[in-house]
């Protein structure tokens, strides 16, 4: 069996960061399992679906299909054909990720695809159900978290130097509304698996993280 290290966490905590840089460290493959759900969600998007809308979700779901590629080690995302990668953070998306991820046909579509990257290759998985639904059997588990005004600083210096300018208290309740809806859903919300190891990295930086994680693997 190939070997699975599983990150779940909230909106903004670094996982991503973190698990593309230790993949790279020990040549796993990473997959962000966000960035299904975001491309799930630009297929909505684009097609006037209505996220309240059961039945409209129901049937636009039968009509996605989302792959998995990898460009110089990148995952990149090609829905229905085309490569959606650069729109994936968009905040719109972002929202639009967590308003339709409680669906059971939208969450059932991508396990599947999630259990089949983790069959063939040791890889790196984050997400918000990890550990405890897609791969329970994962030889490492960790629930990666901070502060949500950690968390909501990292964003506001990350779009200061994008944009220019930011609004802190804006950030800081949209996070707090998405933790609400991801550990609140009645499907695979969020929550630390039993056997996962807790890291808060409110006071920590990216190497005092990789080094814990990598600690952690070992
Ligand atoms: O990690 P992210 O911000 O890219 O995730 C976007 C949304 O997708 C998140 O708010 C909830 C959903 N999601 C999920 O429900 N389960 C996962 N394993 C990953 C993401």
């Amino acid at each position: 069996m190939a070997y699975a290290i599983a990150i779940d966490g909230p909106a903004g905590a670094g996982k991503s960061t973190i698990a593309k840089r230790v993949a790279k460290e020990l040549n796993y493959i990473y997959v962000d399992t966000g960035a299904m759900y975001r491309a799930m969600a630009i297929y909505f998007m684009d097609n006037g679906i209505d996220c309240n809308s059961e039945e409209q979700i129901q049937s636009a779901v039968d009509g996605v299909d989302i792959r998995i590629e990898y460009a110089d080690g990148v995952q990149q995302v090609i829905l229905n054909g085309s490569n959606v990668t650069a729109r994936l953070r968009e905040e719109a998306v972002g929202r639009m990720a967590s308003a339709t991820s409680g669906y059971g046909c939208v969450r059932a579509k991508l396990l599947e695809l999630q259990r089949n990257l983790a069959e063939t290759s040791n890889v790196i998985m984050d997400g918000r159900d990890i550990g405890t639904t897609v791969l329970p059997d994962a030889q490492t588990k960790i629930y990666l978290t901070a502060s949500s005004d950690a968390r909501a600083k990292r964003r506001y210096d990350e779009l200061v130097e994008k944009n220019g300018n930011a609004d802190y208290e804006e950030i800081k309740a949209d996070i707090e509304k998405r933790d609400y809806q991801d550990m609140h859903r009645t499907i695979s919300p969020l929550k630390q698996a039993d056997d996962a190891v807790l890291l808060d990295t409110s006071d920590m930086n990216i190497d005092e993280v990789v080094a814990a994680v990598k600690k952690l693997i070992r």
